[in-house]
Order: C-alpha cells, then sequence, then structure tokens
C-alpha cells in the first residue's frame, strides 16, 4: 500500500469514529472485537503470558477501537502487534509504547514455535488473496503453544456483502485496499491437523446496506441508548439460537480455535 494511501484511510477512520454518524460503526466493533477477544482469552489454559495480534490498524487509531490499550488493563501480558506497512507499525510504537510491534507479513511470521498463548487475527486475513489463507492460518498453528487460542474474524463472502461492495463502487466510497470476503466453509477447512474449532460466530450484522441509512438514525438517537443497543445486538450476535439465521446476512464470521497437538477431532460448540 502506498504511504499517501494509508495516511488518507487511516485519517478517513479517524474521522469517522468521531463524527455523529460514524461513532455507532467504531463503537460497535470496538465493542464487538474486545468482547471476542475476552471469551477467547478467558479459554487459554492457564495465565496468558504472551499474545500475537495481528495487524495494528484498530491500536493506531485509539479511541473506541483502541484493542492494545483494553489489553494492557483487562490481561496484563506481553502484547506483540505486527503489521506489513512501516508507517502503521511506527504509529502504533509512537502511540502504545508498550505493544512489542513488529514489522511481518502473517504469511510468514518471524517467531519461534509454541511462542504464543493467543493469536489475534481480526480482519488481518480478508487482506490476503484466497491463496495465502492456508499459508497464514499454518503459521498461526506453528507459533501458538500447545492449548493455545487462535482468534480468527474475517469478512464473509455472501450475497449481503456483494450487495455493499457493489453499492460502495456505485457511491464512490473507498474500499480497504486488498480486502477480500472469504466463504466460511472454505476458512473452516484451512483448520485441522492440531487447531480445533471450539466456537463459531457472528458480527457485523449492522454492516450491511444500506449502512448511510443505519448510521442517520443511530446519530440522531441518544449516545447512550445507541451504546445500549449496540451491546445487546453483540449479546445476540452470540447467542447459538439466533447463530444458523444470522450467519447469512451478518458482515462478519468468527472462528474461536484451540492449538491441540493431541486432537484427533473437530467439533465446535453451537454457536
Ligand atoms: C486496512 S486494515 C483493516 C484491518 C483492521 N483489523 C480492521 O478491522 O479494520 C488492514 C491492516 O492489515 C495490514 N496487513 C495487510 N496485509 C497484511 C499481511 N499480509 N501481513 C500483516 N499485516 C497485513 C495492513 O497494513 C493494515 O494495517
Amino acid at each position: 500500500m502506498h504511504s499517501d494511501q494509508i495516511h488518507a484511510l487511516l485519517s478517513e477512520e479517524i474521522a469517522s469514529g468521531g463524527s455523529i454518524r460514524g461513532r455507532w460503526h467504531a463503537e460497535y466493533l470496538g465493542h464487538s472485537y474486545r468482547s471476542a477477544v475476552d471469551r477467547a482469552m478467558a479459554r487459554v489454559d492457564g495465565r496468558p503470558q504472551s499474545v500475537l495480534k495481528t495487524d495494528l490498524w484498530n491500536e493506531c487509531l485509539g479511541g473506541t477501537r483502541d484493542l492494545a490499550g483494553h489489553f494492557q488493563e483487562q490481561h496484563g501480558c506481553r502484547f506483540f502487534g505486527l503489521d506489513l506497512e512501516y508507517q502503521v507499525c511506527a504509529r502504533a510504537r509512537s502511540r502504545v509504547p508498550a505493544v512489542h510491534v513488529v514489522q511481518a507479513d502473517i504469511r510468514a511470521l518471524p517467531f519461534r514455535a509454541g511462542s504464543f498463548d493467543a493469536v489475534l487475527d481480526l480482519s488481518t486475513l480478508d487482506h490476503l488473496p484466497d491463496d495465502g489463507v492456508a499459508q497464514a492460518i499454518d503459521g498461526y498453528r506453528r507459533v501458538l503453544r500447545d492449548r493455545g487460542v487462535l482468534l480468527l474474524i474475517f469478512w464473509q463472502r455472501n450475497f449481503l456483502m456483494r450487495q455493499r461492495v457493489f453499492l460502495k463502487r456505485l457511491l464512490g466510497r473507498r474500499e480497504k485496499p486488498d480486502q477480500h470476503y472469504f466463504a466460511r466453509a472454505a476458512v473452516r477447512a484451512k483448520f485441522g491437523g492440531g487447531l480445533v474449532v471450539v466456537r463459531e460466530f457472528v458480527t457485523g450484522s449492522l454492516l450491511i446496506p444500506p449502512q448511510p441509512l443505519t448510521g442517520f438514525v443511530l446519530g440522531r438517537l441518544p449516545a447512550r441508548w445507541v451504546t445500549r443497543f449496540l451491546r445487546r445486538l453483540v449479546d445476540l450476535e452470540r447467542s447459538a439460537v439466533v447463530h444458523p439465521l444470522l450467519k447469512h446476512f451478518a458482515g462478519l464470521y468468527g472462528f474461536a480455535a484451540l492449538r491441540r497437538k493431541d486432537a484427533e477431532y473437530d467439533r465446535p460448540d453451537a454457536a
């Protein structure tokens, strides 16, 4: 990605997170990601010592999507952040000095086998072409210790997401560079061989079109109502009851998987 492009995109996201119409979006994803991370961390066997977060975009932005700050407060372990782009790494280094920042590609992780208790990929994988997915997931498996946790969230390829991309193009809205959308089954097929999927969930059900209308409506409501609504929605998205329906509509799909050296089965629980 060109550095001007990165700068423009970062500025755009920071500005939109602070605007009345865009705030709900940052708050929604921020809350959803944090709650997914907290649930995943609760599955780590013992007290987590070191965690890898792939891509530093959210940490760079701060505000409601600042995962690194949250992590430091809630989990207090060694937090490694990795990103492909120098500019994003530099910004993360200056904003969150406690994070160990590494500039690298998720397809070639520069860490020893078994280095991490948890790997958190919150929409980094979906910046790879299809043929990079297996390579990245193999890398995550390698750097996780036995009974470590992988949290993976990615943009889904489904009917509504195709409409979203089409509408964005029609309205001349900028899509993130190299943004890809994956079918759930295709990503799931890359697990196994020591990575056992223990949970599947959806999020991003509000990110379907027409987002400007959603922003307009939520932007007119009192902030505390919006916060309450978004929290309830994230809870609902995690519920096993609505999972079979929402998985066809939601923008993002998530897997939590355990690294099990002795794994012979791959049986996710409910939603
Ligand atoms: C545009 S951001 C969006 C992702 C962000 N997690 C979100 O949910 O909005 C994508 C980030 O992933 C990084 N990235 C893209 N491909 C990567 C790769 N192969 N390895 C590591 N980081 C990558 C980019 O530099 C950028 O910071």
